[in-house]
């Protein structure tokens, strides 16, 4: 099975409403139909009715940045997965890196937020990664291994047709520093043999598994041309349409 390449710009919290539509009208009427990559974009929640309306049937998906694990209750400004789902979200980032280590998400809870977001059929992506010192005291592969197994307990064969994962080093989200196209891949293949002990070789395959971390139109190609990356997660070169078309081009290889 050939697979479509995933590319998601998480807008994290930036533009205004008003810009936030014109780039979904814009991103809408520029994406070349025959393109061939899914395309998806993370905006605040605040704008999320207002872009799942414009975006409506175009095919473009539209996942919320965070969820709570439970459906409803007395938690003071958050937002459940039934309340994303009934706006028309199809995605939902889980344990993105700012909100495991600025917010001190722990691994029980993404696994919580994962269960929650599959209950109501939208698709986690759930978000892995290394940071800096980990890395450098190579215990990359010990860090994402316990991520997956904390943030996966529970998780069925059969949910994980749902399910995307993207690998995030976290050294390199938002700093330029971008994880060398090799090294992004090599971590890749380690996510899939987890994938294939934990599940099946058949799963592992046909999972995507995104690259996240300073991708821009720049490298977007040669991130894309390696075995093991089906994807990309895009954060500050996502929110100016431009280079988020650019990045998708590069992808679909035109
Ligand atoms: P960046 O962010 O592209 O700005 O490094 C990526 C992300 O946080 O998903």
């Amino acid at each position: 099975m050939v697979k479509k390449p995933f590319i998601v710009g998480n807008w994290k919290m930036n533009l205004t409403l008003s810009e936030g539509v014109e780039f979904a009208k814009s991103l809408k009427s520029k994406l070349n139909r025959k393109n061939e990559t899914i395309c998806g974009i993370c905006p605040p929640f605040v704008f999320l009715r207002d872009i799942c309306s414009v975006l409506e049937s175009s095919g473009i998906c539209i996942a919320a940045q965070n969820i709570h694990s439970d459906k409803n209750g007395a938690y003071t400004g958050e937002v459940s997965a039934p309340m994303i789902k009934e706006i028309g979200c199809t995605h939902v980032l889980i344990g993105h890196s700012e909100r495991r280590h600025i917010f001190g998400e722990t691994d029980s809870f993404i696994n919580a937020k994962i269960k929650a977001a599959l209950s109501v059929n939208l698709k986690p992506i759930l978000c892995v990664g290394e940071k800096l010192n980990e890395r450098e005291e190579g215990r990359t592969e010990y860090v994402i291994k316990n991520q997956l197994k904390e943030d996966l307990k529970g998780i069925s064969a059969d949910q994980t047709k749902e399910l995307v994962i993207a690998y995030e080093p976290v050294w390199a989200i938002g700093t330029g520093r971008t994880a060398l196209p090799e090294q992004a891949n090599e971590v890749h293949l380690f996510i899939r043999d987890f994938l294939t002990n934990e599940y099946s070789r058949d799963i592992a395959s046909s999972m995507c598994i995104q690259y996240g971390g300073s991708v821009k139109p720049e490298n977007a190609r040669e991130l894309m041309a390696q075995p093991a990356i089906d994807g990309l997660l895009v954060g500050g070169a996502s929110i100016k349409l431009e280079s988020f078309l650019k990045i998708i081009e590069a992808a679909s290889g035109n």
